[in-house]
């Protein structure tokens, strides 16, 4: 009987002669018979993403699988969904790495955004005007359905079977599905002529924001005009994408940048312009400085630099900083970091910021389950905003301030 392999993950492999208790199937079930409801239990992945493969190659994987279901029980879990190690703290160094998901180091930053999110708790009021919140927004003169964004991310392709253009494309068309926006990353990959981001970009109409590496700037210039040609909503650079990991791996130099240097890029450009990875209020009164008109608070996902806070921890003084700043009022803030449901995106908003980006859980289902698997994460966090927010007695996302928190210990 045949056998086959989850081509997302490279992990999981089915004999059609065993059948899977693991996941309910019966032996001598053939794949077209799985429901569809059937995932693949380490990535997520739908009954179609399974390939048929040879006997040989079967019994190769046959033996990494069980090594990975035997001994790495824990972060299986983390593949599919549960990837909060607050609550299996022996999870934080294994955390994702077979979906190149991890934090770096010890992955202690990656765990600060968690717990500095979870020391905030949100204040239920209840006897109050009942009012259908109103959850739509505008993120640079577009509208979008609730306040969330696609955060920029790329390497995926390392570590699965999708490729940088169709991760871009999915994360890009699933948000604007969704009714939001998708931020792309910037993959070390070498390209052939037409930088992956850029070709997503143009696949969604320019439904988009591009955000790249801080490399050399006349490369940057050349990338950031290629995003205005494509009509992309804005355009910006990760600044802490200096601490790459995968562009140090390629050999590809990223730099920190100067006020000047920033400058360049925002005057070289009509787009707006964002500076993403501020983690302290100096950088964001620099970023300002130099013209930025977005600023992303982020530590990358604690992918840069470990030992570094949550980004829930730093977000309220710098938000203070940068209003009481002469254009304050005009910049668009957006937070990520840590952000798992509409629960949090509503602790970020209370916290200061305007906009919330969310990483890790629509990689996963961008890489598993496409378009589809992106729009359903979004849906599910503006479900919870919506319950978040008539909980809290907000109307709108205006009411929701610091005033609907309480911070625990
Ligand atoms: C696999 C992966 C790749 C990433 N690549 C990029 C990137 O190319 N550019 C960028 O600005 N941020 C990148 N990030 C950081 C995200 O934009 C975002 O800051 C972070 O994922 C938010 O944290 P969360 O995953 O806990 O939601 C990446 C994150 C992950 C997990």
């Amino acid at each position: 009987m045949v056998k086959w392999l989850c081509a997302v993950c490279n992990i999981y492999v089915y004999d059609e002669e065993k059948g899977d208790p693991l996941t309910g199937i019966s032996p001598n079930t053939v794949v077209s018979e799985f429901p569809d409801s059937w995932r693949c239990p380490v990535c997520g992945a739908t009954k179609d993403r399974l390939v048929r493969i040879s006997e040989e190659e079967y019994w190769q994987k046959a033996r990494a699988y069980t090594d990975f279901t035997e001994k790495k029980e824990q972060v299986r879990s983390i593949l599919i969904g549960a990837d909060n190690p607050l609550t299996q703290p022996e999870l934080r160094q294994e955390y994702g790495v077979p979906l190149g998901l991890r934090g770096i180091g010890q992955g202690l930053t990656y765990l600060n955004n968690l717990k500095a999110l979870s020391k905030y708790r949100l204040k239920k009021r209840l006897i109050t005007q009942h009012e259908e919140p109103v959850i739509e927004t505008t993120f640079l003169g577009k509208k979008i359905s609730v306040p969330v964004l696609g955060a920029p991310m790329s390497g995926l392709s390392y570590v699965s079977n999708i490729t940088e253009e169709d991760f871009a494309f999915n994360i890009l068309e699933g948000c604007k599905v969704a009714g939001t926006i998708g931020f792309t990353g910037n993959t070390s990959r070498d390209y052939e002529v037409i930088h992956p981001a850029i070709i997503a970009l143009k696949k969604v109409n320019g439904d988009g924001v591009n955000i790249f590496k801080p490399q050399s700037q006349d490369a940057l210039l050349d990338l950031i005009r290629q995003s205005e040609k494509e009509k992309a909503i804005a355009v910006g650079i990760d600044i802490d994408g200096a601490g790459s990991v995968n562009f140090a791996l390629a050999g590809k130099p990223v730099f920190r940048k100067t006020i000047d240097e920033l400058k360049e890029l925002k005057s070289s450009t009509r787009l707006p312009f964002i500076v993403k990875g501020i983690m302290c209020e100096e950088d964001a009164l620099a970023a300002i400085d130099a013209g930025a008109d977005v600023i992303g608070i982020s530590n990358h996902g604690g992918r840069v630099l470990d030992s570094g806070p949550g980004v829930a921890d730093v977000l309220s003084n710098i938000v203070k900083a940068v209003r009481e700043t002469k254009k304050g009022k005009e910049i668009v803030i957006t937070a990520d970091g840590g952000v798992r449901t509409g629960f949090d995106v509503v602790k970020m908003l209370a916290l200061g910021a305007d906009f919330v980006l969310v990483g890790r859980p629509l990689a996963r289902e961008a890489v598993s389950s496409g378009v589809e698997g992106v729009k359903r994460i979004l849906e599910y966090i503006k479900t919870d905003v919506r319950i978040a927010m008539i909980m809290t007695s907000c109307n709108s996302l205006e009411e929701i301030d610091g005033t609907i928190l309480v911070k625990g210990r």
